[in-house]
């Protein structure tokens, strides 16, 4: 049994840090999981008068959340927040009213930065966000990764141990962490009421 796994990167620089942990993620993760980048650059700005008639780029977004079992997000932290283009994502995927794709998703996040905080405040905020879209957490381990090209090639070779170590165990416990909500009660599922 694999696991499909969509992937954000919130990040729309063509040097992104954060773009290269996604890389180094895919790279360690455990076999059973599948990735796909779910993309946002070409969405417009979210409006409520788009709801009625979603254009073809959210639709797009929204199918990518439906064919995958569980979300991750792989983010910089822009003035100690959330990036507007992965918010805008976000605010596009819970909408229209009913049709949130993130309910009841398991998720995760994680994010670098070339500041010592390694994006903390900008993943407490996307945390909030998360939780009010009722997507399933996972809360342990946090991952603030301080970024060095020393240690990170652009390919997503991690170069040092240590830090190699603690994402291959981050990945593990995400991919447990899917398992356990999927097999609670899986997402295609009726919920008990
Ligand atoms: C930043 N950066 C940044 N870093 C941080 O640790 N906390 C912050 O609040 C911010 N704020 C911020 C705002 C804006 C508009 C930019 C462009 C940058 C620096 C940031 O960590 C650095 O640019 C990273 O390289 C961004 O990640 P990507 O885009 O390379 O993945």
């Amino acid at each position: 049994m694999s696991y499909r796994v969509g992937y954000f990167v919130g990040s729309l620089s063509s040097t992104s840090i954060n773009r290269i942990l996604a890389r180094a993620l895919i790279r360690i993760s455990p076999d059973d999981l599948e990735f796909s980048e779910i993309p946002i650059r070409d969405l417009p700005l979210y409006s409520q008068d788009y709801d009625a008639d979603y254009p073809p780029e959210a639709l797009a977004l929204k199918d990518s959340i439906r064919g995958a079992q569980a979300v991750l997000f792989v983010t910089p932290e822009y003035n100690r927040s959330i990036p507007g283009g992965l918010k805008n994502a976000i605010d596009w995927a819970s909408r229209p009213w009913g049709q949130n794709s993130f309910d009841h998703i398991p998720a995760a996040v994680i994010g670098a930065s070339i500041g010592s905080i390694g994006t903390a405040v900008a993943q407490q905020s996307l945390r909030g966000v998360l939780s009010f879209c009722n997507a399933r957490q996972m809360t342990a381990p946090e991952a603030y990764i301080h970024f060095s090209h020393d240690d990170f090639a652009e390919d997503g070779t991690v170069s040092d141990p240590r830090t190699a170590e603690f994402l291959r165990s981050y990945m593990a416990e995400f991919r447990d962490h899917i398992q356990r909500v999927l097999t609670v009660l899986p997402r295609d599922e009726p919920s008990i009421s």
